[in-house]
C-alpha cells in the first residue's frame, strides 16, 4: 500500500523480481500517484481507493478492506501509505500488516517523522520496520536501522539518505517475515 513516489515499493518489486521468496499481489493507493504508475507498468494488479469517493471514512475502511481482501494477500505491507488504517482493515488483517516509518520508533512517529526529527535537533535518526497495531506507529519493531543528521541537512536531503537504508531495511524484513516468521528480539513470535 502506497501513497507518494513508491521507491519503498520499487524495492519490493526488484527484490521480488531478484527471486525473493515473495510475490506482491496486488498494490493498493489512496491516490493517483507515482507508486500506482510504477505497480502498473510491472503488471501488478492496482486499486485505488480515495476516502473521497466514500460517505465517510467508514465507508472507505470497509471498502478499502474488501478490495484488499479479494487478493487473499498474507502480508500487508504499508510503504509509503499516507492515511491512518480504520478499525475494519485492521480486524481483518490484525498482526499481518508491516508499516515502514522512516525515525526511530518510538520518537517521532506520524505523517512528519523526517521533519520532527530535524526540528528537534536529534543528532541520529533513522528508520523502524513494525507490525501495525491500533496506534499510530505504535506495534512491535521488528527492525531499526540508524541513520546521522547532518549539520546541513534539509528535510529533502535526510529523507532521501533515510529511504536508501529503508528501502533495504524494509525488503529484508519483508523477506525475514515469509520464511521465518515474525521474529522479536530473537524469539519467534505467536501471530495467529
Ligand atoms: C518513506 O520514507 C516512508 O517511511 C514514509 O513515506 C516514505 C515513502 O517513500 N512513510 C511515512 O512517513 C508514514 N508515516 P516512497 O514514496 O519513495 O516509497
Amino acid at each position: 500500500m502506497a501513497s507518494g513516489t513508491g521507491s519503498l515499493l520499487s524495492s519490493l518489486i526488484d527484490r521480488a523480481d531478484d527471486g525473493a521468496p515473495f510475490r506482491i499481489v496486488a498494490v493498493a493507493v489512496d491516490r493517483p500517484c507515482r507508486a500506482a504508475d510504477i505497480a502498473r507498468d510491472h503488471g501488478i494488479p492496482t486499486v485505488l481507493c480515495r476516502v473521497a469517493d466514500h460517505p465517510d471514512r467508514a465507508g472507505w475502511d470497509a471498502a478499502l478492506t474488501g478490495q484488499i481482501e479479494a487478493f487473499e494477500p498474507e502480508w500487508v505491507v504499508t510503504a509509503g501509505f499516507m492515511k491512518i488504517l480504520g478499525p475494519v482493515f485492521l480486524s481483518r488483517f490484525g498482526r499481518r500488516i508491516v508499516n515502514s516509518h522512516p525515525a526511530l520508533l518510538p520518537s517521532f512517529p506520524g505523517a512528519h517523522g523526517v521533519a520532527d526529527a530535524l526540528a528537534h535537533g536529534v543528532k541520529v535518526t533513522g528508520t523502524t520496520v513494525h507490525l501495525v497495531d491500533d496506534g499510530v506507529d505504535t506495534g512491535p519493531i521488528l527492525a531499526q536501522e540508524p541513520v546521522a543528521i547532518h549539520r546541513d541537512d534539509t528535510e529533502a536531503t535526510l529523507h532521501e539518505r533515510i529511504k536508501s537504508v529503508e528501502r533495504q531495511l524494509l525488503a529484508d524484513v519483508v523477506t525475514a517475515l515469509v520464511t521465518k516468521g515474525v521474529v522479536i528480539d530473537g524469539r519467534k513470535a505467536d501471530i495467529p
